[in-house]
């Protein structure tokens, strides 16, 4: 069968990623999750001294930007892959709230986003991809055939992700993680470079009220209906 492309986007914390490695795996599809990328790329400045305070070194990052290596390895415990900074697993590392906390304005950097879209576009030139993001449908792969945008109350969002760190040991309060979704949903939106935005030709799901099964079901049939068409 003829390979496609699949973008996902949407707002943070809504399950792009979840369906996106589901119905990966079971279409025998490459994925990738371009959001790890831009937590590696906060993780790297965090631990090269690019941050101080809130403050960003510019200058810094552009001359190491060619050096920060991102790759992903199938996880054979989780069945799912994990991200690679210049050779180290940082798979738990990038999905901290620090990292969080300080992702979007790495995000919103032009220089950033434009190696990241360079890096994401080879990836996917052979298409059989499933990427999940903020600016895939309307940035890294605009004539991709199926693009879903994801929404979900920001409410339900943070529960979800509360729910998520708390079953991995990891304690943040609602209040905090709920503030958080909202400043990045914020500063996703309203950047120069490609901010987050539905594509004009993407199917728009609001899986507020969606199990993961329910969800994962609908975006099987999108696939099968652009298949057969
Ligand atoms: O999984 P979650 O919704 O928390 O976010 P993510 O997909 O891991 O992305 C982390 C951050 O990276 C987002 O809040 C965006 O600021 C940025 N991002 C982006 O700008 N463009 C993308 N294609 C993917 C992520
Ligand atoms: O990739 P994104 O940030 O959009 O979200 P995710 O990491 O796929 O999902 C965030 C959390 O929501 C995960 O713990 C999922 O298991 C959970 N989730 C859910 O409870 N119900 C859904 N319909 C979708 C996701």
């Amino acid at each position: 069968m003829k390979k496609i492309t699949i973008a996902i986007d949407g707002f943070s914390s809504c399950g792009k990623s979840t369906m996106a490695k589901d119905l990966a795996r079971e279409i025998g599809y490459i994925y990738i999750d371009s959001g790890a990328m831009y937590r590696a790329v906060t993780l790297y400045s965090i631990e090269n001294g690019i941050f101080t305070g809130n403050d960003i070194d510019t200058e810094k990052l552009k001359k190491q930007i060619k050096d920060i290596h991102i790759s992903f390895q199938l996880n054979p415990e989780t069945g799912r892959p994990d991200t690679y900074l210049n050779g180290a697993n940082v798979e738990k590392k990038i999905r901290t709230m620090e990292v969080s906390s300080r992702v979007s304005p790495i995000a919103a950097l032009d220089f950033v986003r434009e190696a990241m879209v360079a890096r994401q576009q080879a990836m996917g030139k052979a298409k059989g991809i499933v990427m999940d993001g903020r600016d895939i449908g309307t940035t890294v792969f605009p004539d991709a055939e199926l693009k879903i945008f994801v929404t979900a109350s920001p409410e339900i969002r943070a529960q979800r992700r509360y729910d998520e760190l708390k079953a991995k040991g990891e304690e943040a309060g609602f209040d905090e993680i709920l503030e958080n979704v909202r400043q990045r949903d914020y500063i996703d939106q309203n950047r120069e470079v490609s901010p987050l935005r539905k594509a004009d030709d993407a199917l728009l799901l609001d899986n507020s009220h969606m199990t993961i099964s329910q969800q994962k079901e609908w975006l099987a049939e999108q696939f099968d209906k652009v298949c057969k068409s």
